[in-house]
């Protein structure tokens, strides 16, 4: 028996789901699935595709599943229809993470240029241009968190930022020396993914991609940096939330999707650093030391220039449409 038609309305839907698909991710795991019905769309995290080593709660999960969810309603008010979200509505996952019911909008016509922003944006591990980022365009980055309760807030006193910088490197010293990490990670990078539709492939990793002090967790890759400029200039904002559970997980996704979208439109270019977040030690380090207890990091994100001339970066695959949409 031959697959029923499918409506206008579920095409549309579809799309929704593939651009959400195009989100980043932790390690590029892509950890979520999605069930369409009628016009709700609902979203939900894959276990089977957790860090279970570096990310036994499933923080870096769920802060991957809020950014499809964030870049599945600018994706369908961009393809003109009108978004009524519930997150968690069903309490803490196994339930759906969140539930979106779209209606027609009056008048509603596409949005090209915010769905060129989600087709094109990329992590782009290269090295930054000397070029700062204006602290007003950082601060104004920072305010695009704040409908979500997430706070982002820049890094700009000189003695925080050498704590961080600190940080991240104890971070990955630790891990480096955790084998079970190691393992974890390397069966997510190139080699062992090779052909497959997930994971982190060395044509997006550049030969050598330490940034100033700030070490990258991935192996040297192929991609071309030729010019690399000594002086690169990173901007550092935290993401924390008040509190430390799902839905301040899933808040921090949108917040972070929110963020790299009004970046990339900018121009500029985000890496996150989800190392020091993922160990226990400096995850507090962060907390108390640098952010004064008030409020629980979730996420960094390195933001600056890339050079114009710079090519356009592969973009890291993604699961098909078939594969992340189940009955
Ligand atoms: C929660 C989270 C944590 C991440 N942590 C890191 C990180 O520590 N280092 C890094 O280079 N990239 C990190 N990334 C970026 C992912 O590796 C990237 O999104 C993924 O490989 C897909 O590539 P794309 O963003 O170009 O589509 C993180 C992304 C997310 C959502």
């Amino acid at each position: 028996m031959s697959a029923p038609p499918v409506s206008g309305l579920t095409s549309t839907l579809h799309k929704v789901v593939e651009l959400a698909s195009l989100a980043p991710s932790v390690h590029n795991t892509q950890p979520w699935w999605w069930r369409v019905r009628q016009n709700v769309l609902e979203l939900h995290a894959d276990p089977d595709r957790q860090l279970l080593v570096a990310d036994p709660e499933g923080r870096n999960m769920v802060i991957s599943c809020g950014a499809a969810l964030h870049q599945a309603e600018v994706a369908a008010t961009s393809l003109g229809l009108r978004t009524e979200i519930e997150r968690l509505p069903e309490g803490d996952p196994p339930g759906p993470l969140a539930r979106i019911t779209v209606h027609p909008a009056p008048q509603g016509t596409p949005d090209e240029d915010r769905l060129r922003v989600i087709e094109e944006r990329r992590t782009d591990r290269r090295r930054f241009t000397s070029w700062p980022v204006p602290p007003t365009r950082l601060a104004a980055l920072g305010r695009l968190a704040t409908p979500y309760g997430v706070r982002a807030i820049p890094l700009d006193d000189v003695s925080d930022r050498y704590r961080v910088e600190l940080l991240v490197s104890r971070a990955h010293a630790l891990q480096a020396r955790d084998p079970r990490v190691r393992a974890e990670l390397e069966s997510w990078v190139d080699g062992k993914r090779l052909g497959q539709p997930d994971g982190v492939h060395l044509d997006v990793l550049p030969p050598s991609q330490s940034s100033g002090d700030l070490p990258s967790r991935f192996p040297d890759g192929t991609l071309e940096d030729v010019d690399r400029d000594l002086g690169g200039s990173d901007a550092l904002l935290v993401i924390a939330t008040m509190g430390d559970d799902a839905r301040s997980w899933l808040a921090t996704g949108e917040a972070m999707a929110a963020v790299w979208l009004g970046a990339a439109a900018d121009g500029l270019s985000v890496v996150p650093l989800s190392q020091p977040l993922e160990v226990p030690e400096t995850r507090l380090a962060l907390q108390h030391d640098v952010l004064e207890t008030v409020a629980v990091p979730q996420l960094l994100l390195r933001i600056g220039w890339q050079p114009i001339s710079r090519s356009t970066l592969p973009r890291s695959p993604r699961r098909p449409l078939e594969e992340v949409l189940r009955p």
